[in-house]
């Protein structure tokens, strides 16, 4: 394949002739990486065997992590899937569009690449402009992974989709930055209680305001084995060795500071990330804010850049602060242990 077409869009009011061309690749069975409010996605036609092997080809995917196929109104869902239980029907109407993503049993449309072989098959409503027409062009509903090499932080601008997708797909849809910055929460309403699979987007909160009880997914524990294919893996990892520091604030800061002391005394290079209360009490050269403790929006907006600019400024450690799991708090924590691939110090 060639070079990749980066496209520029208004997010706001996406163009329409640049939305047919990118519709039209994707027709054609071809790779278009577009913006979503959680990160970009690395859009093929989902009800294309051969799409989704073009999909798991250009990421490097293992072979039994299977896609999340995006549709642009709550009445595809049934040409897709088999019934839904009332809960997600109720779901459906209070977070869509939104990065909640909901596990169901699969029609034989949906062809077993696309769900690893699975029998069921996850579905999101994307809360983008531009996700929305480009599903709506493209007349199939579009599966579509995180827009980066496999086991990397994912993207969440245009640029970090071209460093990792550069001559693997066709064409990127530049729509700026991602709001939410991280991936949407998978729930599985199968079991007696909803279990979140993937911490995200729309918070265990959030969601037992409107179920009751929910779970998360006692396998994402460290040593662990979860029960989403996609969540045992390392992830969203940067080059660097990474430590994630957690306790209190005071207690993270001491020992963060001790760690970079003894790392750099190695000869190491070292890069803290901080917050924007923490980040003038470091004395080291690199420091980054992720964001506000009491926003987590701002952290969870940060996240993935700070790791992969961590990267480019080639440190060789990352010491990372914790913060509180509550809210977005959850899906920021379970992307920084396995960014450090569960490498935690607890002070
Ligand atoms: O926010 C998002 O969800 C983004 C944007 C692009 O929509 N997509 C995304 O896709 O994060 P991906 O492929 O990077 O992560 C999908 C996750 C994986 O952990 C995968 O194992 C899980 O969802 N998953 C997909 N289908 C599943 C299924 N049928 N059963 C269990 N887990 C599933
Ligand atoms: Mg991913």
């Amino acid at each position: 394949m060639g070079k990749t077409k980066i496209i520029l869009m208004n997010a706001q009011h996406p163009e329409k002739e640049k939305i047919r061309e990118a519709a039209e690749i994707i027709k054609k069975g071809g790779l278009v990486a577009f913006p979503t409010e959680t990160v970009y996605g690395l859009g093929g036609n989902a009800l294309d065997e051969h799409a989704a092997e073009k999909i798991y080809a250009a990421k490097g995917r293992p072979q039994d992590n299977p896609l999340i196929v995006h549709i642009k109104a709550i009445g595809d869902l049934q040409d897709i899937v088999e019934d839904f239980p009332k809960e997600a029907g109720r779901l459906m109407e209070v977070f869509w569009p939104g990065p909640l993503t909901i596990l169901f049993r699969k029609k034989p449309v949906i062809p077993a690449g696309t769900t690893a072989g699975l029998d069921t098959v996850a579905v999101r409503m994307p809360a983008h402009r531009i996700a929305l027409e480009l599903i709506e062009a493209a007349g199939v509903p579009i599966a579509a992974p995180s827009a980066n090499l496999s086991g990397k932080p994912s993207p969440t601008c245009a640029s970090d989709v071209y460093e990792d997708m550069n001559g693997r797909i066709d064409m990127i849809l530049d729509g700026g930055p991602c709001p939410v910055g991280v991936e949407s929460t998978v729930l599985d309403l199968s079991g007696p209680v909803p279990l979140i699979l993937r911490p995200g987007g729309i918070t265990k909160e959030e969601l037992e305001n409107i179920l009751g009880p929910v779970e998360v997914d006692p396998g994402l524990l460290p040593g662990q084995k979860p029960r989403s294919p996609g969540q045992k893996y390392r992830h969203y990892a940067p080059h660097a060795r990474m430590t994630v520091v957690e306790g209190s604030v005071e207690h993270q800061i001491e020992k963060i500071i001790e760690l970079a002391k003894g790392m750099e005394n190695l000869g190491k290079r070292v890069g803290i990330m901080a917050t924007a209360q923490t980040r003038h009490r470091y004395p080291n050269t690199i420091v980054i804010s992720v964001g506000d403790r009491n926003a987590p929006l701002t952290i969870s907006s940060n996240l993935f850049a700070v790791l992969r600019k961590f990267d480019r400024m080639g440190v060789d450690e990352i010491l990372a602060e914790g913060i509180s799991k509550e809210g977005l708090g959850l899906a920021v924590m379970n992307r920084l242990y396995k960014a450090a691939g569960y490498n935690i110090i607890k002070v």
